[in-house]
Formats: C-alpha cells, structure tokens, sequence
C-alpha cells in the first residue's frame, strides 16, 4: 500500500495534485498519514477511524501565533491549493484578510480566501460570530470582482450572529472605558455577540430562517435601548455603521426591515455543517481550518483582558467546527519574521524608535478593518514557544522575512527578565506580561533583497542563519517561508 501511495506521489507534480483523481488522491493521504505515524510515533489516523470517523482525508488546522496579522492571508491561499473544503472557525469581521492573487488585492473578513480558488468549497463555521449585513456586502463585492459564492459559499446553521445591536453595544463600552482598561477593539460587536452566544440569548444563522425571527429582532434591540439607557453615556454619541441611531437609540422597525432584506439574501447559503463535513470526510476531502486573530488574542491564552473573545488557537478549530481532535493530521503556526500587535495590552518587544516605525512602513503594518497603525517590535520567541506547545504546532509558515532585508542588525528575544528574575515561559497574567523585559540576542542583517529568492538555498547566509535561529529558539520545523505579499513570493516545503 505504501509503494503504491508513493507512486501516486511521485507521479504527481506539486500543484497539480488537487485535479489528480480522487481515488488517488485517497492512497496519497493514507501515504502521508502513514509516513506521519512513523515521524511522530502516534496513530491520529487509527483512532479517527476507530472514531467513526475516515481515514482518508487530510486535515490541516492554520493558527495565528502572534497577536494576529501574521499574513495567514496569504498562508491560507497558499495551503488552499492543496485542500478542498476550507472553514473558517471562529471570530468575526474583526478579521482582515489581505489576499494578492492575479494582481488583485482583496480584503475577506468573513469569507474564507478559498473562495478565490476555483472549485474549493467554503464554510462559515458554528464557532464564527458572522455579521450577516458585513456578508451580504462581502459576498456581493467579491461577485463584483467575478467571484460567485452561490454553491461554494456555506454557513453553518449554529454560527451566530453579530447584529447591529452588538457593534452599539461594542462602541459604547469601549467609549466609557476608563484610559488605561480600554481593549481597543476593532469595534464590530465581537465580544457582545460573544456574550449574548454564552448567555444564550445570542440569535443563530438558523434563527433567520425562522417566522418569530422579526419578534426577535424587537427584543434584542429593545433591550439593548434599555442597557444604552442606563449607561452614563453623557455627551457621547453613538454612530453605528448601517442603521439610524437617535439619542443614542436604535430604531426597531428599521433594523427588521434590515434583517428581513439581509436574510432573503443569506438565506439560500445556510445547511447543517455536521452532515457537510462528515460528508466531505468520507469523500476522502482535505479539510483545511482557517483561524483568524493569534494565539496572544485567544480568550483563554492570551493576554486577558486584552484579548479577543474567542479561542483562535487550534483546539478553537474542533469545537469551532465540529470536527473532531483526532481527525485533524496537522496544524501548521503562521508566524512573522518580527512581532506587531493592534490594540491595547502588553507587547514586551514593542519598539518605539526609529527601527519601529521603519518595520511599520517596510511591512505596511496598518489594520486591514480598522486602518490602524500596528505597533511593531522584534520577534519574540517566548511568544512562539507559547503558540507552539499551546497549538501543537508541527510546521510554522514564516512570513514578512523580506521587510528585514534592509536592517543592519535584527534582535531575537529568547527569553524574559521579570522582577530581576529570568523567565522562559509566558506569565499567565497581563500585569506580569507588562513587567517583563525581553532579553535579547543579536544577529546581524543581510542588506540584501529576498522577495524574488524561490528557493531556501538561495536565500542570503545571513537570512539563512536567522530563519534557522528563529526555528531553533520556538522549536517545530519551518513548512512555509513567505518572503513578499504575492502568492509567487512562497517557498513550501510541506
Ligand atoms: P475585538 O476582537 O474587536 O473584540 O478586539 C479585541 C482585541 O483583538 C483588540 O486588541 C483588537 O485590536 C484585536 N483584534 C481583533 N481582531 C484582530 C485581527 O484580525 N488582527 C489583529 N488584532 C485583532
């Protein structure tokens, strides 16, 4: 069987493997999953199948290992080629995904980028907070550029929903926040529509299809008119993208009248994802699960409170989706070369001098939803030891190399000082987090320019001996190194 699945490998070039026959591609899987049981000692695959669930698919999960803005983007379109269903697990249009293909930039908040990939197949998974109004318009700008949803576009029926009530509420908690406890958030109702999700008055995708779903609407914004109401808003005065607000109320009439055109527009794209996807397993299909945000804004791991309200790592992805821990067969970390962060909260490599702002402009880091400018600092490799053993990390796609082609020298954080005290491992508390000072090794720049480079051998000694540093200090292997935004600036090696 083994010989067999090699053949079947060694017969197919890279990147033609996805329009290989599915039988094929069947006994490639079970070649990896084989070779996989033998690199690792385990045996996902045996108990996937002693599980119910097929053997035969292979199942990538995609985390962001920082703090977001990793450029899984770009990673996600890269691995895409090799997959075919791509679900998207958790978090909301918080997320921005800038995705370059064919010359074409374009920004996905909810919408997998599989979409731009003919005959991959989408899913909004039940662990996504979706805005139904931000898809409408996502689904209709991406027909604008030529790209149909309808048949390859999915949304589970148990996603919830972000309504325009919870990006009221959003604003206004943040705006009477005190200076010092604001999170910074990008403002679109994410941790509201979280909330309502946990407190079980949250509305889900299926709801829209409901006759009472109008009574709904009249009760989520009458209660929201009255928690407005009692919140000493003062001179305040809220503005919510997509509706009237009067005096710092919402006008119920108008927003059903929203949601009744939004849900006639939706409506077709929402199934059961769990028959879906046992379905596409059977079929022996690739499932690849997109996280959005990072492992630093995961609401367990991260740097609570300043966080995000969902589990962007990769155990997210399971309970985000539906698809059991021992079907999945990889996870692969997205990681950039240095470190950013949006928002408030601690960042112990945060620079503030000139070669901050220079990170900032080589690497355009400004927030693909808020327009933000990210801060930047040097890569920390606390961080990516954290993200490794929280996520099980087996390969990083290393991004953004080429923004340091232009420094003289780079620093790697190895470790932390806390309280004259040194750490190697991520304080559990935010307080802690902001106390520490990074610890530093240098290592000098290469001055040379890497975005054209297609090869790891051709890479600069210097690039070289940094990459390898990098890989050394968070362990796991490298799998993807990205050296500029187009999907041609890639080399993979998984
Ligand atoms: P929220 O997700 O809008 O509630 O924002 C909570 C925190 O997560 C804030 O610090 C945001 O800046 C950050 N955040 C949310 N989404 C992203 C993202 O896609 N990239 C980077 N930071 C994000």
């Amino acid at each position: 069987m083994r010989a067999l699945a090699q053949d079947v490998f060694r017969y197919c070039a890279p990147g033609t493997f996805a329009k290989t026959p599915r039988r094929l591609k069947q006994w490639y899987n079970i070649w990896l999953k084989i070779s996989r049981r033998e690199q690792h000692g385990h045996d996902c695959g045996r108990h996937a199948a002693e599980h119910g669930f097929p053997d035969t698919s292979m199942n990538t999960i995609l985390i962001g290992a920082q703090w977001g803005d990793e450029g899984k983007g770009k990673i996600v379109d890269v691995l895409t080629a090799g997959a075919d269903v791509i679900v998207r697990y958790q978090g909301g249009s918080n997320a921005g995904h800038t995705v370059i293909a064919e010359g074409k930039r374009r920004v996905l908040r909810l919408v997998p980028s599989g979409i731009l990939h003919e005959g991959k197949v989408c899913l909004i998974g039940n662990g996504v907070v979706m805005n139904p109004c931000d898809l409408a318009d996502e689904i209709e700008a991406l027909r604008a550029t030529g790209v149909e949803c309808s048949g390859r576009l999915f949304i589970a029926s148990r996603s919830h929903m972000v309504m325009l009530w919870h990006r009221a509420l959003d604003m206004a908690d943040e705006a009477m926040r005190s200076q010092g406890s604001k999170i910074g958030t990008t403002g679109r109702g994410i941790g509201p529509a979280y909330a309502s999700k946990v407190s079980r008055t949250g509305l889900r995708c299926g709801d829209m299809l409901a006759p009472d779903f109008p009574d709904r609407v009249r009760e989520g914004v009458a209660e929201t008119n009255r928690i407005l109401r009692s919140m000493p808003l003062g001179d305040f005065r809220l503005s919510v993208p997509g509706c009237t607000v009067r005096d710092n109320q919402l006008d119920a009439d108008e927003l059903v009248g929203i949601y009744e055109t939004v849900s006639r527009k939706l409506s077709p794209f929402v199934i059961d994802s769990i028959p879906f996807l046992r379905k596409a397993q059977e079929d022996g299909r690739d499932i690849l699960l997109e996280g959005a945000q990072g492992t630093m804004l995961d609401i367990d791991f991260g740097t609570y409170p300043f966080v995000t309200s969902s589990n962007p790592t990769a155990g997210g992805a399971c309970v985000g989706s539906g698809i059991p821990p021992r079907a999945i067969d990889r996870v692969v970390g997205c990681i950039k070369a240095y470190t950013t962060r949006v928002g408030e909260g601690p960042f112990p490599t945060e620079l503030f001098d000139d070669d901050g702002r220079r990170l900032a402009e080589r690497g355009h880091e400004f927030g693909a939803v808020t327009g933000r400018p990210r801060r930047c600092g040097w890569f920390d490799g606390v961080v990516a030891r954290y993200a490794r053993q929280i996520n099980g990390i087996d390969y990083w796609a290393l991004t953004k190399l080429d923004v340091l082609d232009d420094f003289d020298e780079i620093k790697i954080c190895t470790a932390y000082e806390l309280d004259g005290r040194t750490i190697e491992d991520m304080p559990a508390s935010a307080a802690e987090l902001a106390r520490c000072r990074p610890i530093y090794e240098t290592m000098p720049g290469w001055k040379e320019k890497t975005s054209d480079i297609t090869d790891m051998a051709q890479l600069p000694p210097k690039a070289r001996a940094y990459v390898e540093r990098l890989v050394e200090v968070a362990g796991a292997k490298l799998g993807i190194l990205s050296i500029g935004p187009a999907r041609e600036s890639t080399i993979v090696m998984i």
